[in-house]
């Protein structure tokens, strides 16, 4: 039988399924389905049609390609197709090792189709030759990839085992910074940084970061607790079941003396003499000065009921109880127009009370006003209990009641910042 052209055919198949569509539209029609329903039985017809012309299309004689016509198209569709993987993966976020995976696959797949189209071999003439044939694939295959692989990062079991026979860490003649150094490295060894993030360090927020937290507010005694008994007290915004369980609680047979007292020396530098203490979990964060447990607690340290640490810090006896200044020139809380004292040389001008940054609170409280009974409260009551009398303060203009938003966020201190707290002094005591 003589083939028809295809132009004929062509027209034969378009003019049956623009028939069927229509059909199917009008049936679809009458029996009521839904509107995407209809559509889909049209889409039907035309993935059939699509189909009968793919089948009609004349038939080309198969010719052998040679190896240049077989990469000619598949190359250039690779390189694109890599190039898209590589800047997508990246702007998704993936690790370099990932992308260079994920092109790895592309190229994968590229050998597969050229291998596909490659030129048929000369049918084997025995069964010794087949068998070298299959051993010879195998051989190559496994050739390159021992070699490619031999190119990653490798696992050395001699660097492991150094890690494990590793002295552990003897302080005595060690100093402030080195001890502190020495603590970093135990804090990175027990991949502490799989669950907290130190100010801008880390990429898991399961537990609070340790940085904005400031857990180097509170003192050696309560930090060690944690990290023995992590369950004896929860960190606020992680009371949820997940989180309670999350903490290891091996900490405590696992580090010796030294390791345990470095660590927490290393956990002490982290304070931020700018902003109040953040709390929470990373999407649901708050500031101190928004806390009703923290303005609390700040309450009655303001008003000399403080124990312990804060035993003998008493605001009121000079601010009043009730925000009325006791004594003549001390500031008082309740008018939200206050402007800082002109009795510093780093006065902050032009900014009200109801806007003063965290860090004028803190260097006034701290540091004190020089030539008046406003004392450096910093050099002689920790820094934990003074931010909390400050969040209490603040509440005399600003009623935690009253307020209808949150505090804005800071933006987590960097490296820069953190080495300019340090050369402005704006710590009073590194350990403090
Ligand atoms: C598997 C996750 C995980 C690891 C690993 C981990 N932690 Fe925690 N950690 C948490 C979670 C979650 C919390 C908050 C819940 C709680 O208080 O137990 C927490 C709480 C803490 C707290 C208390 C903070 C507060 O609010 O008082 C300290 C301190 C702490 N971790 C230190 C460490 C140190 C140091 C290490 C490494 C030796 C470490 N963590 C390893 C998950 C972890
Ligand atoms: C012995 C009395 C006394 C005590 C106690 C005291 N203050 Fe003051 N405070 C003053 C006086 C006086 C001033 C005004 C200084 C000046 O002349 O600018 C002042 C000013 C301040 C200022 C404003 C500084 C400025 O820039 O204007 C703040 C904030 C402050 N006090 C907070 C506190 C807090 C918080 C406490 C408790 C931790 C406290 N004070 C305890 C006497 C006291």
């Amino acid at each position: 039988m003589e083939e028809k052209p295809f132009l004929k055919k062509l027209g034969f198949i378009v003019a049956v399924a623009s028939g069927a569509a229509v059909g199917a539209w009008l049936l679809t029609g009458v029996l009521g389905l839904a509107h995407a329903a209809r559509l889909g039985s049209v889409a039907i017809v035309a993935v059939a049609m699509t189909y009968a012309i793919l089948l009609a299309l004349p038939k080309r004689e198969l010719k052998e390609k040679s190896f240049l016509q077989n990469i000619k198209i598949k190359v250039p569709v690779f390189l694109v197709i890599a190039t898209i993987i590589w800047f997508a993966s990246g702007a998704a976020g993936f690790p370099i090792w990932w992308q260079i995976e994920f092109v790895a696959f592309a190229f994968v797949g590229l050998t597969y189709f050229v291998i596909l189209d490659l030129k048929a071999m000369q049918p084997e003439q025995n069964h010794i030759s087949w068998i070298t044939r299959l051993i010879a694939t195998y051989a190559l295959a496994s050739l390159i990839f021992i070699n490619i692989t031999g190119q990653l990062p490798q696992f050395d079991p001699a660097v492991e085992i150094a890690k494990l026979d590793k002295p552990p860490i003897k302080l005595s003649g060690l100093a402030g910074p080195e001890v502190i150094a020495a603590g970093r490295s135990v804090f990175e060894e027990n991949k502490c940084f799989n669950c907290h993030k130190v100010f801008w360090e880390g990429n898991s927020d399961r537990g609070p970061n340790l940085g904005t937290k400031q857990i180097g507010l509170y003192d050696e005694e309560y930090i060690k607790k944690q990290i023995v008994d992590p369950r004896a007290k929860q960190s606020p915004g992680f009371e949820d079941p997940k989180s309670t369980k999350a903490m290891p609680t091996y900490y405590g047979e696992d580090l010796d003396d030294d390791s345990m007292h470095a660590l927490v020396s290393y956990l002490k530098t982290m304070r931020d003499p700018e902003h109040a203490p953040i709390e929470g979990k990373l999407g649901e964060q708050w500031s101190w000065f928004d806390d009703k447990d923290i303005i609390a607690e700040g309450e009655k340290i303001f008003n000399g009921e403080g124990e312990g640490a804060a035993e003998g810090l008493n605001c009121s006896v000079c601010h009043g109880k009730d925000g009325t200044p006791m004594m003549t020139g001390a500031l008082d809380f309740r008018d939200a127009n206050k402007m800082d004292t002109e009795k510093m040389p780093d006065r902050l001008d032009g900014v009200p009370l109801k806007d003063w940054p965290d860090s004028l609170w803190y260097k006034r409280v701290t540091r004190g006003v020089d030539g008046t009974p406003m004392a450096a409260w910093g050099t002689v009551f920790p820094h934990l209990v003074l931010w909390k009398t400050e969040s209490y303060a603040r509440t005399f203009h600003s009623p935690l009641e009253s307020r209808t938003e949150k505090s804005p966020l800071p933006p987590v201190p960097t490296k820069e910042d953190i080495e300019r707290w340090q050369k402005d002094g704006l710590f009073m005591d590194p350990l403090l």
